[in-house]
């Protein structure tokens, strides 16, 4: 058990830092702010999305759009909310007019998410998409593995991944929405058992 107000200490920390080191400067003129990620610190599973977009931006909080309305709504199908889970992205800033993040912003964005994991040391990691995914499952396609359990070392000890298709692409897909609601049940199913 970790000491909850301590955890999220940590993490609050993490801004700080981000904040100090003016990371990606070019994308923090342009947002309106950091939107580091929002739920348990002490978590057992983390969603890690892309970036932020309009209305995260604005509010400062992850997934608060239509891809998180669903998102919101897959939880609830297996009767968890958003305040059990941690969810973030990989870049932190929001990109003008949503452009796909460039590959230096989220490799410099990359430490700080693994400070968050290594600080809330979740039981599974669930990357929403590819750019959530590809540090964590180099050189794979999502729509090869999505809903399958992988495990990776990570910091001396196994991490436990299973890569999900981003809500926002499976919003307006219907074969790839059933897709989507399928594998996470498979994610709670893994959870029960472990
Ligand atoms: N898409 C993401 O990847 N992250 C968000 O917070 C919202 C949409």
């Amino acid at each position: 058990m970790q000491d909850m107000s301590n955890t999220q200490h940590q993490l609050d920390q993490i801004k700080v830092d981000i904040l100090k080191k003016n990371v990606c400067p070019d994308l923090a003129k342009t947002a309106q702010q950091l939107v580091m990620g929002a739920g348990d610190p002490d978590a057992n599973i983390m969603f890690i999305g892309e970036a932020p977009g309009k209305k995260e931006d604005e509010t400062g909080l992850p997934f608060v759009g239509a891809a998180g309305k669903f998102l919101d709504e897959m939880l609830a199908s297996v009767g968890m909310h958003r305040d059990q889970v941690f969810i973030t992205s990989i870049v932190k800033y929001r990109p003008p007019n949503n452009r796909d993040p460039k590959p230096e912003e989220k490799a410099a964005f990359l430490p700080y998410l693994l400070q968050q994991i290594a600080i809330i040391q979740p039981t599974v990691i669930v990357p929403l998409g590819r750019h959530g995914m590809e540090y964590f499952l180099p050189g794979v396609r999502i729509s090869d593995i999505h809903g399958q359990l992988q495990e990776i070392e990570f910091e001396g000890r196994t991490l436990k991944v299973m890569p999900l298709y981003h809500p926002a692409a499976a919003l307006y897909n219907g074969s790839m929405r059933q897709t989507l609601k399928d594998d996470f049940l498979k994610l709670t199913q893994l959870l029960e058992a472990a």
